[in-house]
């Protein structure tokens, strides 16, 4: 089954924060059904930064949100603090949610544009009042935190520009404490050179207030510098999962090894090559590995029978009929 298994899963580790597992996301539209993630699993561990990396329409942002079930998949499990989210009613699903907060892709639209930054940021500990205490010393050190002046607390969203409003929007998701704080793109909507401040200022979140963080991107670069892990996705299906150091130099799945030979300043020295071909119908997919319409080692093999996930060494992972071991793939930063 292509990018289908668990053999990645991480049993037994007490660092598993999340664990999701042969996730199914499916819609329903008036041309049939589209299968945005088809039988995905991986763990979320304490303390890491999960990359998930593949093209436009691979189903990251319907993985991402439906580990904090919006939507609610169509199979499948996702485990935290010992219990199935799916299985949870609306109300008791509430009680979790400040523990997996999302940030999005268009800082300034995600923002409440008549509300003030200090209200914005404020508004988790309104509502989920129990869990922390709402004082102006905790927006202030939040928003010093993030870099914005807390004399700006009475601004509106437009005063700010799009890195500032991101800055906003990250406060805003730290303020409850989370566990896991889902990043859906959320530099690419910024110029290049906000970018790198916005990735700096994750991070420093991150060892500051302990939190793990899944960091979606069609921008390889952008995931090799931030993750500890990576997780490429094609068609609602995982390729490969490994340490990021490993994936960037060994890369042995063929889709992997085409992404990062897309990517402008890499020396793709092998087979790997700019993707070809057309993205297929994400309601009617491939057969076998969903790559193998467009993958240069495709075999007969790939077009029936879909490849599970096996071990290539260490904690590097790949569903492939035939991974690619040869000469690695130099991608520069
Ligand atoms: N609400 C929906 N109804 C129908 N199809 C959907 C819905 N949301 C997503 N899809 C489809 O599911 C697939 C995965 O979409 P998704 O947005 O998760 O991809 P993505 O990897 O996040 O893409 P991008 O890089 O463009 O953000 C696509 O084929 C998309 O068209
Ligand atoms: S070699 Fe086969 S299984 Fe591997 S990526 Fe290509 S088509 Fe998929
Ligand atoms: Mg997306």
């Amino acid at each position: 089954m292509a990018g289908t298994g668990t053999a990645h899963l991480r049993d037994g580790d007490p660092n598993v924060l999340v664990r999701v597992e042969d996730m199914v996301v499916e819609f329903s539209i008036s041309s049939g059904t589209v299968h945005a993630v088809s039988g995905v699993s991986f763990d979320i561990v304490a303390g890491e930064t999960l990359g998930i990396v593949g093209e436009s329409g691979c189903g990251k942002s319907t993985t991402a949100r439906a580990v904090i079930q919006m939507p609610r998949p169509t199979s499948g499990s996702v485990t935290f603090n010992g219990t199935d989210l799916t299985q949870l009613g609306n109300e008791e699903l509430r009680k979790v949610r400040p523990d997996l907060q999302m940030i999005f892709q268009d800082p300034i639209s995600s923002l409440n544009p008549r509300r003030t930054v200090s209200d914005i940021i404020g508004e988790g500990l309104r509502v989920w009042g129990a869990r922390g205490q709402w004082t102006s010393d905790r927006l202030d050190e939040l928003m010093e935190a993030v870099g914005i002046d807390p004399r700006f607390g009475e601004r509106k969203p437009h005063q700010f520009s799009g890195g500032q409003c991101q800055r906003i929007s990250i406060a805003r998701a730290l303020v409850l404490d989370p566990k896991v704080i889902i990043c859906d793109e959320p530099v690419s909507a910024l110029d290049v050179s906000v970018q790198a401040q916005i990735l700096n200022l994750l991070e420093d979140m991150k060892q500051r207030y302990g939190v793990s963080l899944v960091f979606i991107s069609h921008d390889l670069s952008v995931i090799k510098n931030i993750s500890d892990r990576v997780m490429v996705m094609y068609m609602g299906k995982v390729c490969e999962v490994a340490g990021a150091d490993d994936l960037f130099a060994r890369p042995a799945h063929h889709y992997t090894r085409a992404l990062m030979a897309s990517i402008p300043g890499s020396k793709a020295v092998v087979e790997a090559s700019m993707i070809e071909g057309e993205l297929p119908s994400a309601i009617n997919p491939p057969t076998g590995c969903r790559f193998n319409t467009r993958c240069p080692a495709a075999t007969d093999i790939c077009r029936s029978e879909e490849p599970t996930i096996e071990a290539v060494g260490g904690d590097h992972y790949v569903a492939c009929h035939h991974p690619a071991t040869e000469t690695p793939v130099t991608v520069e930063s």
